[in-house]
Protein backbone atom coordinates (compact mmCIF):
# COMPACT_ATOMS: atom_id res chain seq x y z
CA UNK A 1 0.00 0.00 0.00
CA UNK A 2 1.28 3.45 -1.01
CA UNK A 3 0.69 6.12 1.91
CA UNK A 4 -2.70 7.54 0.48
CA UNK A 5 -3.83 4.00 0.00
CA UNK A 6 -2.89 3.36 3.68
CA UNK A 7 -4.59 6.29 5.39
CA UNK A 8 -8.16 5.60 3.26
CA UNK A 9 -7.77 2.26 4.68
CA UNK A 10 -7.51 3.31 8.45
CA UNK A 11 -10.34 5.95 7.85
CA UNK A 12 -12.56 2.84 5.85
CA UNK A 13 -12.26 0.37 8.56
CA UNK A 14 -12.54 3.10 11.62
CA UNK A 15 -15.70 4.62 9.74
CA UNK A 16 -18.26 3.45 12.39
CA UNK A 17 -16.07 2.44 15.02
CA UNK A 18 -17.04 3.29 18.05
CA UNK A 19 -13.84 5.85 19.01
CA UNK A 20 -14.78 7.74 21.78
CA UNK A 21 -15.34 4.31 23.43
CA UNK A 22 -11.52 3.02 22.46
CA UNK A 23 -10.17 6.26 23.69
CA UNK A 24 -11.90 5.93 26.78
CA UNK A 25 -10.60 1.99 27.17
CA UNK A 26 -7.14 3.20 25.92
CA UNK A 27 -6.58 6.26 28.29
CA UNK A 28 -8.93 5.98 30.79
CA UNK A 29 -6.83 6.82 34.54
CA UNK A 30 -3.75 7.48 32.05
CA UNK A 31 -2.14 10.95 34.41
CA UNK A 32 0.47 13.52 33.21
CA UNK A 33 2.13 15.67 35.64
CA UNK A 34 -0.87 14.42 38.29
CA UNK A 35 -3.80 15.28 35.80
CA UNK A 36 -5.76 13.42 33.62
CA UNK A 37 -4.64 12.97 30.39
CA UNK A 38 -7.53 12.72 28.50
CA UNK A 39 -9.57 15.82 29.91
CA UNK A 40 -5.64 17.72 29.28
CA UNK A 41 -5.84 16.25 25.43
CA UNK A 42 -9.73 16.98 24.65
CA UNK A 43 -8.97 20.36 25.87
CA UNK A 44 -5.94 21.46 24.30
CA UNK A 45 -7.78 20.08 20.72
CA UNK A 46 -10.95 22.41 21.46
CA UNK A 47 -8.90 25.36 22.37
CA UNK A 48 -6.61 25.15 19.37
CA UNK A 49 -9.56 24.28 17.25
CA UNK A 50 -7.40 21.17 15.70
CA UNK A 51 -9.23 18.39 13.93
CA UNK A 52 -7.79 15.28 13.78
CA UNK A 53 -8.58 12.79 10.77
CA UNK A 54 -9.99 9.70 11.80
CA UNK A 55 -7.00 7.62 10.55
CA UNK A 56 -4.91 8.94 12.97
CA UNK A 57 -6.91 9.33 15.89
CA UNK A 58 -5.21 6.81 17.92
CA UNK A 59 -1.85 7.83 17.20
CA UNK A 60 -2.30 11.60 17.86
CA UNK A 61 -3.22 10.85 21.50
CA UNK A 62 -0.35 8.39 21.83
CA UNK A 63 2.22 11.24 20.51
CA UNK A 64 0.80 13.77 22.98
CA UNK A 65 0.59 11.58 25.68
CA UNK A 66 4.75 10.84 24.83
CA UNK A 67 5.21 14.62 24.58
CA UNK A 68 3.36 15.38 27.46
CA UNK A 69 5.85 12.77 29.14
CA UNK A 70 8.90 13.54 28.07
CA UNK A 71 7.94 16.97 28.53
CA UNK A 72 7.15 16.44 32.34
CA UNK A 73 10.25 14.83 32.64
CA UNK A 74 12.40 17.85 31.31
CA UNK A 75 10.36 19.94 33.59
CA UNK A 76 13.32 20.01 37.07
CA UNK A 77 16.20 20.63 34.44
CA UNK A 78 17.42 24.07 33.78
CA UNK A 79 17.20 25.70 30.04
CA UNK A 80 14.53 27.38 27.81
CA UNK A 81 12.13 24.95 26.18
CA UNK A 82 11.07 25.64 22.61
CA UNK A 83 8.82 23.94 20.01
CA UNK A 84 9.46 24.37 16.05
CA UNK A 85 6.26 23.95 13.94
CA UNK A 86 2.94 24.93 16.26
CA UNK A 87 0.67 25.11 13.18
CA UNK A 88 -2.90 26.47 15.62
CA UNK A 89 -0.89 25.92 19.05
CA UNK A 90 -2.19 22.34 20.50
CA UNK A 91 0.84 20.90 21.26
CA UNK A 92 2.68 24.22 22.64
CA UNK A 93 -0.55 24.90 24.88
CA UNK A 94 -0.84 21.00 25.59
CA UNK A 95 3.15 21.67 27.10
CA UNK A 96 2.59 25.13 28.81
CA UNK A 97 -0.67 22.76 30.92
CA UNK A 98 1.75 20.57 32.03
CA UNK A 99 4.21 22.73 33.41
CA UNK A 100 1.21 24.58 35.03
CA UNK A 101 0.04 21.53 36.92
CA UNK A 102 3.97 21.39 38.41
CA UNK A 103 3.39 25.18 38.93
CA UNK A 104 -0.04 26.94 39.53
CA UNK A 105 1.66 29.97 38.83
CA UNK A 106 3.33 29.32 35.75
CA UNK A 107 2.39 31.80 32.91
CA UNK A 108 4.53 30.41 30.18
CA UNK A 109 8.21 31.55 31.14
CA UNK A 110 11.59 30.11 29.21
CA UNK A 111 8.48 28.51 26.61
CA UNK A 112 9.38 29.34 22.90
CA UNK A 113 6.90 28.61 19.83
CA UNK A 114 8.57 28.94 16.51
CA UNK A 115 6.38 28.73 13.27
CA UNK A 116 6.45 30.66 10.09
CA UNK A 117 2.58 30.89 10.49
CA UNK A 118 2.53 30.41 6.85
CA UNK A 119 2.95 26.70 6.44
CA UNK A 120 5.44 24.90 4.71
CA UNK A 121 8.71 25.82 3.55
CA UNK A 122 8.86 24.24 0.30
CA UNK A 123 9.38 20.85 0.33
CA UNK A 124 13.28 19.31 -1.14
CA UNK A 125 14.49 16.13 -2.64
CA UNK A 126 14.06 14.12 0.60
CA UNK A 127 10.54 14.73 1.21
CA UNK A 128 9.59 13.23 -1.86
CA UNK A 129 6.87 10.39 -1.98
CA UNK A 130 7.87 9.49 -5.15
CA UNK A 131 8.74 10.35 -8.75
CA UNK A 132 5.62 10.91 -11.46
CA UNK A 133 6.25 10.74 -14.81
CA UNK A 134 4.10 11.51 -17.43
CA UNK A 135 3.46 10.62 -21.13
CA UNK A 136 6.48 12.83 -22.72
CA UNK A 137 8.91 10.76 -20.13
CA UNK A 138 8.98 14.58 -17.82
CA UNK A 139 9.84 13.35 -13.94
CA UNK A 140 8.53 14.90 -11.38
CA UNK A 141 8.95 14.71 -7.75
CA UNK A 142 5.84 14.21 -5.58
CA UNK A 143 5.05 15.54 -2.34
CA UNK A 144 1.99 14.95 0.25
CA UNK A 145 1.90 18.77 0.76
CA UNK A 146 2.80 22.58 -1.34
CA UNK A 147 4.60 24.98 0.44
CA UNK A 148 2.34 27.39 2.53
CA UNK A 149 -0.18 24.30 3.58
CA UNK A 150 -0.61 24.61 7.61
CA UNK A 151 -0.34 28.55 7.11
CA UNK A 152 -2.66 29.74 10.30
CA UNK A 153 -3.30 33.48 11.78
CA UNK A 154 -0.20 33.97 14.57
CA UNK A 155 -3.73 35.63 16.51
CA UNK A 156 -5.00 32.26 16.62
CA UNK A 157 -2.30 31.32 18.60
CA UNK A 158 -1.78 34.14 20.63
CA UNK A 159 -5.64 34.09 21.81
CA UNK A 160 -4.38 29.75 22.43
CA UNK A 161 -2.33 30.50 24.22
CA UNK A 162 -3.40 33.73 26.19
CA UNK A 163 -3.11 32.37 29.43
CA UNK A 164 0.55 31.83 29.36
CA UNK A 165 1.20 35.93 28.51
CA UNK A 166 5.12 35.25 29.36
CA UNK A 167 5.38 32.60 26.37
CA UNK A 168 7.07 33.90 23.30
CA UNK A 169 5.69 33.50 19.97
CA UNK A 170 8.38 33.80 17.25
CA UNK A 171 6.94 34.70 13.63
CA UNK A 172 9.57 33.43 10.82
CA UNK A 173 11.13 31.04 8.83
CA UNK A 174 13.45 28.37 10.57
CA UNK A 175 16.12 28.29 10.43
CA UNK A 176 16.25 32.50 10.38
CA UNK A 177 13.78 32.61 13.03
CA UNK A 178 16.58 31.41 15.27
CA UNK A 179 18.33 34.85 15.12
CA UNK A 180 15.72 36.14 17.25
CA UNK A 181 15.81 33.38 20.32
CA UNK A 182 17.92 34.04 23.20
CA UNK A 183 21.13 32.97 23.66
CA UNK A 184 20.66 30.53 25.96
CA UNK A 185 20.87 26.31 27.05
CA UNK A 186 17.73 24.37 26.08
CA UNK A 187 16.24 21.67 28.25
CA UNK A 188 13.58 20.50 25.72
CA UNK A 189 12.78 21.16 21.81
CA UNK A 190 9.69 19.27 20.14
CA UNK A 191 10.54 19.31 16.50
CA UNK A 192 6.90 19.07 14.23
CA UNK A 193 7.95 20.82 10.77
CA UNK A 194 7.07 18.04 8.88
CA UNK A 195 10.18 18.60 6.35
CA UNK A 196 13.69 18.02 5.76
CA UNK A 197 15.46 21.05 5.79
CA UNK A 198 13.35 22.71 8.79
CA UNK A 199 13.84 19.18 10.77
CA UNK A 200 17.79 19.43 10.08
CA UNK A 201 17.77 23.03 10.74
CA UNK A 202 16.17 22.95 13.77
CA UNK A 203 18.77 20.17 15.17
CA UNK A 204 21.96 22.07 14.12
CA UNK A 205 20.53 25.23 16.02
CA UNK A 206 19.62 23.52 19.13
CA UNK A 207 21.80 20.37 19.48
CA UNK A 208 24.88 22.69 20.16
CA UNK A 209 22.79 24.74 22.97
CA UNK A 210 20.99 21.58 25.07
CA UNK A 211 21.44 21.44 28.23
CA UNK A 212 22.99 18.01 29.87
CA UNK A 213 19.94 15.81 30.39
CA UNK A 214 17.76 17.50 28.05
CA UNK A 215 15.38 15.82 25.62
CA UNK A 216 14.47 16.71 21.64
CA UNK A 217 11.22 15.14 20.83
CA UNK A 218 10.26 14.84 16.64
CA UNK A 219 7.16 14.30 16.05
CA UNK A 220 7.55 13.22 12.41
CA UNK A 221 9.81 10.47 12.32
CA UNK A 222 7.00 7.58 10.88
CA UNK A 223 5.29 9.80 9.38
CA UNK A 224 3.94 8.29 6.04
CA UNK A 225 3.31 11.42 4.54
CA UNK A 226 6.70 12.96 5.66
CA UNK A 227 9.66 10.81 5.29
CA UNK A 228 11.93 13.96 4.94
CA UNK A 229 11.33 14.38 8.86
CA UNK A 230 12.96 11.14 9.48
CA UNK A 231 15.90 11.39 7.08
CA UNK A 232 16.73 15.10 8.50
CA UNK A 233 16.55 13.45 11.68
CA UNK A 234 18.96 10.59 11.25
CA UNK A 235 21.50 11.98 8.76
CA UNK A 236 21.68 14.74 11.56
CA UNK A 237 22.34 12.27 14.56
CA UNK A 238 24.19 9.66 11.91
CA UNK A 239 27.00 12.15 10.91
CA UNK A 240 27.72 12.55 15.03
CA UNK A 241 27.35 9.02 15.52
CA UNK A 242 24.69 9.79 18.41
CA UNK A 243 21.85 7.02 19.23
CA UNK A 244 18.22 7.93 19.77
CA UNK A 245 15.36 5.65 20.04
CA UNK A 246 12.13 5.43 17.74
CA UNK A 247 9.14 5.10 19.54
CA UNK A 248 5.90 3.25 17.88
CA UNK A 249 3.96 6.45 17.97
CA UNK A 250 6.26 7.69 15.07
CA UNK A 251 8.23 9.66 17.17
CA UNK A 252 12.22 9.42 17.80
CA UNK A 253 13.54 10.69 21.28
CA UNK A 254 16.97 12.07 21.92
CA UNK A 255 18.31 12.17 25.05
CA UNK A 256 21.03 14.72 25.48
CA UNK A 257 24.39 13.33 28.03
C1 LIG B 1 2.22 19.74 11.54
S1 LIG B 1 2.31 21.40 11.83
C2 LIG B 1 2.68 21.51 13.54
C3 LIG B 1 1.63 20.89 14.43
C4 LIG B 1 1.59 21.39 15.84
N1 LIG B 1 2.80 21.07 16.57
C5 LIG B 1 0.35 20.90 16.55
O1 LIG B 1 0.43 20.61 17.70
O2 LIG B 1 -0.73 20.79 15.97
C6 LIG B 1 3.80 21.88 11.06
C7 LIG B 1 4.13 23.35 11.23
O3 LIG B 1 5.47 23.58 10.81
C8 LIG B 1 5.54 24.88 10.26
N2 LIG B 1 6.72 24.94 9.38
C9 LIG B 1 7.07 24.06 8.40
N3 LIG B 1 8.20 24.44 7.80
C10 LIG B 1 8.62 25.56 8.44
C11 LIG B 1 9.76 26.42 8.29
N4 LIG B 1 10.73 26.18 7.39
N5 LIG B 1 9.86 27.49 9.11
C12 LIG B 1 8.91 27.74 10.03
N6 LIG B 1 7.81 26.97 10.24
C13 LIG B 1 7.67 25.89 9.44
C14 LIG B 1 4.22 25.06 9.52
O4 LIG B 1 3.89 26.41 9.37
C15 LIG B 1 3.25 24.28 10.43
O5 LIG B 1 2.56 25.16 11.28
Amino acid sequence: MNPYEELEFYNHVHRDAPIAKNMEVLFQGAQVAGTDFLSLYMDCLERSKTAVGSWKIFRRAQRAITLARYFEHSLPLDGLRAECGVFQGFSTLLMAQVARQHDAGYRGDGLHAIDSFEGLSAPTDPDALGVNEDASGRRDLVYSHQAGHFATPIDHVRSVLSDFPQCRIHKGWIPDAFAGLPHADWSFVHIDVDLYAPTKASLEYFYPRLTPGAVIVNDDFGSPLFPGAARGWHEFFEDRNRSYVILDTGQSIYIHE
